[in-house]
Formats: C-alpha cells, structure tokens, sequence
C-alpha cells in the first residue's frame, strides 16, 4: 500500500466515525433511489450469504437482512459499524454480522459470500483501489456468486454527461444559499483534487468488472449522478479471470 492509500485510510476513518448520525439524516430521495435499485439488483434469497462493503449503519445491510441466510457489513468505521449491530438488534435481525477493516487491507476466505454488494463507497478509493477490491470481490465469492456496486458514476468532464452531471449538481447546490456555495467550493476541492471523492464513469466500471472476470455484466443509470453496475462469477469451468 502506498502512502496516499495510507492516507486516504486515515482521512476516510476520521471523518465517517463523526458522520454516523448526520449519514442517517442525509438520506434524499435520491440516495433512497440508489439503495432500492441496489437491493433490487442483488435480488437476494434465503439461502444467500451476503457481504456489504462500506456497510455505513446498514442501509443496505438491514434492508438485505430479511431474506438472506447472513449478512456481514464491513466498514472502516468502528462507530458505523456499533450503529449497524444495534439497528440489527432492534429489529430482531440475528444473522448481520459485523467486521471494522477498511476495504484496502479487507480479507475475506475465498468463494465465502454468494453475494457482494456495495453503495456510495467506492468513490472513495482511488481508481487502482477500485479496480483491485473489483478483483478481490470476485475470488470472495463462490461460482455463480453476484457482485452489485452502487455508487455515483461520473467521469472527470471529458464527456458531455459528465458536465451534465456536475452542472446539475452545482444547480442543486446554488439553489440552497450560502451553506450550499461552501458545499460547492468544498465539493470543487475535493473533485478536482481527487481526496474523498473519486468517482469514474460507468463505462469504467464495467470495464473493470470484465477485467475481473465476471460475466452477466450489464448497469441502470438511477438518478443523473448515481448507476448501479452488476455481474456474476461464472460458474466453475467458465472463464478464468486475469490474475486468479
Ligand atoms: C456514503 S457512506 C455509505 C453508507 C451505506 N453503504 C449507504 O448506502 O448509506 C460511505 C461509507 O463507507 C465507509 N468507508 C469509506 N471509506 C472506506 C474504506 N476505505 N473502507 C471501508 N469503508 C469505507 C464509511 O465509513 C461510510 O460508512
């Protein structure tokens, strides 16, 4: 790991173990949006072993818990991942399960979940960062197993939905008054400079779920910044990915 993973880990850790309840009141209708399509998407069953990465307070993970067999939601966030474990217990959800590791230093047994899915996470990784959980994720899950990613999908602007995307933001945000310019500059600063949040394009993300290996890949577009991409291991004897 090199020292801006190293730092990226340390910045990350800090600010979601203050962002537990403000995280939960952020939810809009849009995140809500991305979350539905993303449970959708899993189309999780009774006999599923499910894994979250960057689990949060379990947006994802409770919703899931229902009708899984298990779930276990991981986080960098020790504080999150307390939030997740008493959301579960309160609703009687005895199968989620917790583990406190950031995603870069994450090991999981291979082919242990069905299931993989993660929301509003990624972009916090660097773009090899990504790529190589994308890899990981596919030797965690056993043949047939499904990935599922959530996130927002945009480029740097090179494209003209990326600039479509990022003025529609800056809108949002202009229309909200002063807190929402300080939001804008702060937002700029972080983009442009590539700390905390480093989303890639949907094509990027599919290209990396077939450089990983996986087959079935296909996407939904949800609302203007967020996509939701998926794919399948194949089954034993389908294609080998590069590197496994
Ligand atoms: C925007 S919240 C999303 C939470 C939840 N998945 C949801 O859909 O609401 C991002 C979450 O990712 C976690 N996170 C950020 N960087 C991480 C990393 N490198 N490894 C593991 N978790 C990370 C944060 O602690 C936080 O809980």
């Amino acid at each position: 790991m090199n020292f801006s993973d190293r730092l990226g880990i340390i910045l990350q850790r800090t600010v979601w173990q203050r962002r537990v309840g403000s995280w939960e009141h952020e939810a809009s209708p849009g995140l809500e949006r991305v979350i539905d399509a993303v449970v959708d998407a899993a189309s999780v069953g009774d006999s599923d072993r499910v894994v979250d990465l960057g689990c949060g307070s379990g947006q994802v993970a409770l919703r899931i818990a229902g009708s899984a067999s298990s779930v276990l939601g991981v986080d960098i966030s020790a504080r999150m991942v307390e939030r997740m474990l008493d959301r579960a217990r309160a609703e009687g959800l005895a199968n989620v399960s917790g583990r406190v590791s950031p995603l870069e230093t994450l090991s999981l047994p291979p082919g242990s979940a069905s299931v993989i899915v993660s929301n509003y996470v990624l972009h916090h990784l660097g773009d090899a960062g990504k790529a190589r959980v994308v890899k990981l994720c596919f030797g965690w899950l056993e043949p047939g197993g499904r990935l599922v990613i959530g996130d927002m999908m945009f480029g740097r602007g090179a494209t003209s939905s990326d600039r479509q995307v990022i003025a529609g933001k800056v809108k949002l945000l202009a229309s909200k008054g002063v807190g929402g310019y300080w939001r804008i500059a702060k937002n700029a600063f972080r983009y442009l400079f590539r700390v905390q949040e480093k989303p890639v394009s949907r094509e990027r993300w599919l290209a990396m779920l077939a450089d990983a290996g996986f087959e079935a890949i296909g996407s939904r577009a949800v609302v203007s910044e967020a996509s939701v991409v998926f794919g399948r291991k194949p089954q034993a004897g389908g294609t080998a990915a590069p590197g496994h």
